[in-house]
């Protein structure tokens, strides 16, 4: 029987510009996406019959699964045969760091390798977006400029070496809730302005402090009033010294924390941990 086992990493935003709802519905972002070293593990082996197994309690291991679609729609396209896909759970779920997404966008990768069908980066592109508008991003390494819902990407480099925490408040946050108060709280017919890509990957370059003062994370305030511990967990970030940046990652609730320094990185965590459940985190560069 054929197998893989994949790193399914999760994803940070370092900024999302929110722009005008479209005609179907989604709106038009511009972002940076940010892969980070805090991964599901994804096992694929074919099997008789189709099934998730992931010790997870709030992981569905049905259809409701991207995981599970993600197979589906490949299996249909590709007359390929059941697997068993094991996930083994480290991203935490509606967090704002598309853990749901990536571990698709793993299943798409793991069964192009086992199975050898004739897919191309275009369809696979295509696949990925109909699970969801982060999914498209997972097939790629590193960083991203995207646009769109999110999946016209252009690869960029990603900032130099920046210690991260990731605080996770304890509640979380559904997108489509944050996007659609987003929408009640706005001014109509206003939308935000975005900087273009050549901006972004001139900012990436340059202190993650400047980009994060030249750019904004529009769900933020949307998030906020959903969950009011991801103001609290900034407000906690903010008071401790060394840190350079803080920001809210996707539609939350993660709040990431951006240092000086590891040493930097390490006291802080010994306060927060107190109070707050933490993790450090890497960038993940293209290899
Ligand atoms: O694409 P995905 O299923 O992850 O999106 C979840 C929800 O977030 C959508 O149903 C939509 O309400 C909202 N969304 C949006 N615009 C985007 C991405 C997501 O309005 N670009």
């Amino acid at each position: 029987m054929r197998g893989v086992e994949l790193e399914s990493p999760a994803k940070i935003n370092w900024f999302l510009h929110i722009g005008s709802k479209r005609d179907d519905g989604y709106h038009e972002l511009e972002t940076v996406f940010q892969q980070i070293d805090l991964h599901d593990i994804i096992e694929i082996r074919e099997a008789p019959s189709m099934s998730i197994v992931c010790s997870h309690p709030g992981v569905p291991a049905d259809r409701e699964n991207l995981a599970w679609r993600a197979w589906e729609l490949m299996a249909e396209r590709y007359g390929l045969p059941s697997v068993r896909i094991t996930i083994h759970k480290n991203i935490p779920a509606a967090a704002g760091l598309a853990g749901g997404s990536s571990n698709a966008a793993a299943v798409l990768r793991g069964l192009t390798r086992m199975f050898e069908p004739e897919v191309d980066d275009a369809d696979l592109a295509e696949i990925a977006l109909t699970l969801g508008s982060d999914v498209p991003f997972f097939l790629h390494e590193g960083a991203a400029y995207g646009r769109g819902r999110g999946e016209r990407l252009d690869p960029v480099d990603p900032p130099r070496d920046v210690p991260l925490l990731l605080l996770f408040p304890p509640e979380p946050v559904s997108t489509a809730r944050a996007f659609s108060l987003l929408a009640d709280m706005r001014e109509p017919g206003k939308a935000a302005a975005f900087i273009g890509r050549d901006a972004a990957i001139a900012l990436l370059r340059g202190p993650v402090s400047e980009m994060v003062g030249r750019t904004r994370n529009d769900l933020e305030p949307a998030a906020a009033e959903i969950a009011p511990s991801v103001a609290r967990a900034r407000a906690a970030a903010e008071r401790l010294a060394g840190v350079t940046a803080v920001r809210m990652s996707g539609s939350g609730s993660t709040v990431w924390v951006a240092f000086d320094d590891r040493e930097a990185r390490s006291r802080a965590a010994k306060v927060l941990k107190r109070e707050w459940t933490i993790t450090e985190a890497n960038i993940v560069r293209p290899a």
